[in-house]
């Protein structure tokens, strides 16, 4: 179910029949690196993984992560971006993954604007926020860009890890 389009993107919900690709972006350098390994291993680790998180999400928040994919290749998907409700964090954060070779071609700034949109204009959220880790430079630059801006760091999955909080009134 298509739910954005922008110039060069198609933003959609995600299905089990997404597993094989939602393995190869969970296993890629920069999501192990920067979100962190979840052990998907396999198609079926994947299936179970999209269930359990963005099919759960859909139902209880409605909004959820979404797979972006490239009208030019045949529809082929590039990334998942979207928004979560966290329990430790008081509003809802975005986020943003692309496949290795579709980094540095801004179509992380035009898929966030779009879910960004979605957020104020479908979902009526009124404060978006974002959470990464101080080395991610990558992300840091595209969260300033779609006008987030550095709050404080946060701990929200409970445990040592210390991340940066961004934020912006939509
Ligand atoms: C975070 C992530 C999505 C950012 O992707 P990205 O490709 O760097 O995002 P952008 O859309 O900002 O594009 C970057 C560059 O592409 C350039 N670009 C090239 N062609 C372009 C075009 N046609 N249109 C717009 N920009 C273009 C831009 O100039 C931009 O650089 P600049 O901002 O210095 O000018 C990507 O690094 C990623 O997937 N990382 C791994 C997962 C991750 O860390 N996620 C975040 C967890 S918190």
């Amino acid at each position: 179910m298509i739910i954005a389009e922008t110039n060069r993107l198609l933003i959609s919900k995600i299905t089990v029949e997404d597993a094989p690709f939602i393995l190869e972006l969970m296993n890629t350098r920069g999501w192990i690196t920067y979100i962190g390994d979840r052990n998907v291993k396999t198609v079926k680790d994947a299936a179970t993984y999209i269930k359990n998180n963005q099919l759960k999400a859909y139902q209880t928040n409605e909004f959820g992560y979404y797979k972006v994919q490239l009208k030019a290749e045949n529809l082929k998907p590039i990334g998942s971006f979207g928004l979560l409700k966290r329990e430790l964090l008081e509003h809802v954060d975005i986020g943003f993954s692309l496949l290795p070779d579709y980094h540095g071609k801004g179509y992380g700034f035009e898929g966030a604007t779009a879910i960004m949109e979605l957020a104020k204009n479908t979902f009526n959220i009124k404060t978006l926020y974002a959470i990464t880790l101080p080395i991610n430079k990558p992300s840091i630059h595209l969260l300033e860009k779609l006008g987030l801006s550095y709050q404080k760091t946060v701990k929200p999955f409970g445990d040592d890890e210390e991340l940066l909080l961004f934020a912006k009134n939509l």
